[in-house]
């Protein structure tokens, strides 16, 4: 393909939180999941040499555990990150034929391995840039059928890292919002009422793809027990929805560290997160859960800001603190 382009593409996509029922959902039960006000950039640039090449900024301060991290230092999940990420690029731009080098710089708000979908936006992000190059539709509106395309792809990358994926990261990375998944095809957009979530970030890095096999083996191991405990998750998930849109606070949460009982006994929390969770609901808070993979990674809290402090100065002792997160309605954009 020979086309003219513009000098660089640039392209943003949200992290997500998930509210109910991941690890379930890999099993066709609900979930529900938001876009966060955390994104991923990347902006690429074209070079005389045909390839790609994926870098990134230093910003170790403010995000001591982002890809740009990662990269600097060498560290192992830069590899295991970035390599995967040259990879699709290199996957689309052979099938679409392009005739193009691309240096591609990324910068992200989102912390690598804690849960809050840094894969499912990197790769929704360069899927967006590498859509806009193919159509030449810098700047424009994405179409529904372009952002058909980024969520197909970014969920092709997306399982070039973590194997076996529901799509629901990619998913609402691509659209944004808070949205209500049955099953792997069924989605619905909540409205809901004002949430206020906070995360802690226990930093503790996980493997999603390990703790999916981990689960799988539970299921195959006790599949009785799996069965009625993915019913639970699904009667969860669908509580929460009605929930969500205008009931109790109390319940919402009420049905959080419901929710993470299940996850519990599926062997994907930590003494650390026990311990955690215990001093949230000690100090105050409505409820709180793993969200994402678990192992490590980071506790979603529902709290009212009466009781932040008191949270916040119990956690002190372990070094963490809660931070205030919002619902993003922006999925991917292209700038
Ligand atoms: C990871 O963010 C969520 C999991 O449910 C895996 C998936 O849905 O692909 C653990």
């Amino acid at each position: 393909m020979d086309i003219t382009y513009k000098p660089q593409v640039s392209a943003s996509a949200p992290g997500k939180v998930i509210i109910f029922g991941e690890h379930f959902v890999v099993y066709n039960s609900e979930a529900i999941i938001a876009a966060i006000n955390r994104r991923c950039f990347g902006r690429a640039e074209f070079t005389g040499n045909l390839g790609v090449w994926i870098a990134s900024g230093v910003d170790t301060k403010s995000n001591p555990y982002t890809i740009e991290h990662a990269a600097v230092r060498g560290e192992p999940s830069n590899k295991k990150l970035l390599e995967p990420l040259s990879t699709f690029c290199r996957h689309i731009i052979r099938e679409y034929a392009l005739d193009v080098g691309l240096k591609i710089y990324i910068k992200s708000e989102l912390p690598i391995g804690v849960g809050l979908g840094s894969s499912a936006a990197s790769c929704v992000m360069l899927s967006g840039i590498l859509r806009s190059i193919i159509r030449l539709n810098h700047g424009e509106e994405i179409s529904s059928t372009d952002r058909k395309w980024i969520y197909e792809n970014a969920l092709y990358g997306e399982q070039m890292i973590h194997n076996k994926s529901s799509g629901v990261d990619c998913y609402v990375s691509t659209y944004g919002g808070l949205v209500h998944f049955v099953g792997f095809t069924e989605t619905t957009s909540i409205k809901s009422q004002p949430l206020p979530f906070f995360l802690i970030n226990t930093r503790r890095s996980h493997e999603t793809s390990e703790l999916v096999s981990h689960v799988r083996r539970f299921s195959r191991n006790s599949s009785k027990r799996f069965e009625e405990l993915t019913s639970d998750a699904t009667a969860i998930c669908s509580n929460g929805v009605k929930e969500m849109a205008n009931g109790s606070l109390e319940e919402i949460g009420r049905l959080m560290t419901e929710n993470h009982k299940l996850l519990r006994e599926i062997g994907v929390s930590t003494k650390e997160i026990e311990k955690i969770i215990g001093i949230c609901s000690r100090c105050g808070s409505l409820g709180a859960k793993i969200t994402g993979a678990g192992g490590g990674g980071s506790v979603l809290v529902l709290a009212r800001p009466e009781t932040i402090s008191a949270i916040n100065g119990a956690l002190k002792g372990l070094d963490l603190c809660l931070e205030a997160i919002k619902i993003e309605d922006r999925g991917l954009t292209l700038d």
